[in-house]
């Protein structure tokens, strides 16, 4: 066979270089790029580190919105115990990349995947954890575990998950027992508390709103943790929380652990919910940099469309320059017009800075992030952050 020349790969370090270089101002990144405004991030890094220790709580952040190994220690530095993801795959990625603890806040049922998780269990020095909601998921773990040589008493922890209204995963407060025992029976496995995540709740737009979900949430977790006490059993943890919902979760006294993830880079449709009074205020720290591309007299066309940002949460607003109005345009761009008088389209090469609607999946269409430090007009770039766990959906 002949060698085939890796076109693909020098043509992507090229754009790469060009998107970013360490040390240059921000108006020559390169669009459309994914830019984290580091000033911002580390506000509201700070912010949530010190709500959770001023409640005496543990965080635990979700990474499955930043999937970086970088940030992901970054929030470890500032008092989380550890992260969580939502896939194998994600906390494979990010304990390759030296994350020291980390949960796996979902459950796991293919063997192959339990078969990775058992290795790197067996291999790695991370902490890991897991939730399970059905007793094919317990002991397929403890199963995967033992063949991985994996036998040594209570090598991972595991959550029993309980649905507290989104009607995902978890089991009602009737099936829990029986999990919790199962658990308890298996050598390998240590009974680490209770899953409690209202996922629907996060992004109802009132506080009234949420509060009405958060209570029944409560009360379904009470229930829960009743029946436990009642059967003898010690519940050591509940954990759970987001970005919409934590500050209830916090003042409920049944929580010990919150997992919002979002406050990191606050996207758009979180900015859309009426504030928590109790929340701390945080700022938009994601971007996305784009520029016009093409100008006619009605609107001007930006160079970023749904493969630089997810539009399943609406679309990007446009954060700067100011008095526009982002229209879908496809998959490269987006169509801009002005909405009131402080709106002018913008020029032919001219920077557009864009706030994306849902974060997650935004991050996960790029290979790194572009850190700039000042500012998005003024700041310089400081660093590139790798996703690592981009695409990592096993
Ligand atoms: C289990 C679980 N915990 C916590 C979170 C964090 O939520 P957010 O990023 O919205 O703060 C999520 C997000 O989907 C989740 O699925």
């Amino acid at each position: 066979m002949s060698a085939r020349p890796d076109f693909g790969a020098s043509a992507r370090e090229g754009w790469q270089r060009a998107q970013a270089v360490i040390g240059q101002g921000a108006a020559a990144i390169d669009t459309p790029a994914l830019v984290i405004d580091l000033d911002a991030m580390e506000r509201n890094l700070a912010r949530m580190a010190d709500f959770a220790r001023s409640k005496g709580l543990r965080l635990r952040p979700h990474a499955k919105m930043h999937k970086s190994a970088e940030l992901a220690r970054l929030q470890m530095a500032h008092s989380a115990v550890g992260v969580c993801v939502q896939k194998t795959d994600e906390a494979l990625a990010l304990a390759h990349a030296g994350v020291s603890d980390i949960y796996i806040s979902n459950e796991v049922i293919a063997p192959a995947k339990l078969a990775r998780l058992a290795q790197a269990v067996h291999a790695l020095p991370t902490q890991f954890s897991i939730a399970v909601d059905s007793a094919l998921g317990i002991a397929r773990l403890a199963e995967a575990l033992q063949q991985a040589g994996v036998t040594g008493p209570a090598v991972i922890d595991v959550f029993v998950e309980i649905d507290v209204g989104h009607g995902r995963c978890g089991v009602a407060p009737a099936q829990v027992l029986a999990l919790v025992q199962q658990v308890m029976a298996q050598h390998n496995l240590r009974f680490a508390g209770l899953q409690a995540y209202h996922g629907s709740a996060q992004h109802q737009r009132s506080v009234a709103e949420r509060d009405a979900a958060l209570a029944a949430s409560e009360s379904t977790v009470r229930q829960t943790l009743d029946a436990l006490t009642a059967a003898g059993i010690t519940v050591p943890l509940v954990t759970g929380a987001g970005t919409g919902s934590f500050v209830r979760e916090a003042g409920s006294g049944l929580w010990g652990e919150l997992q919002a993830g979002s406050y990191l880079f606050m996207d758009g449709d979180y900015a859309a919910n009426e504030a928590d009074p109790g929340a701390p205020a945080f700022e938009h720290a994601l971007f996305i940099k784009s520029q016009g591309m093409s100008v006619s007299a009605a609107h001007a066309v930006c160079d970023a469309g749904h493969k630089s940002h997810a539009i399943d949460s609406g679309l990007p607003s446009v954060w700067l320059p100011s008095g526009l109005a982002y229209a879908n345009g496809g998959d490269e761009h987006g169509v801009l017009s002005v909405v009131d008088e402080t709106g002018e389209l913008p020029a032919l090469g001219e920077t557009v800075w864009l706030v994306p609607g849902h974060c997650d999946p935004t991050v996960n269409l790029h290979d790194f992030a572009i850190g700039l430090r000042g500012g998005l007009d003024a700041g310089q770039v400081e660093r590139l952050i790798a996703i690592d766990a981009r695409g990592a959906l096993g």
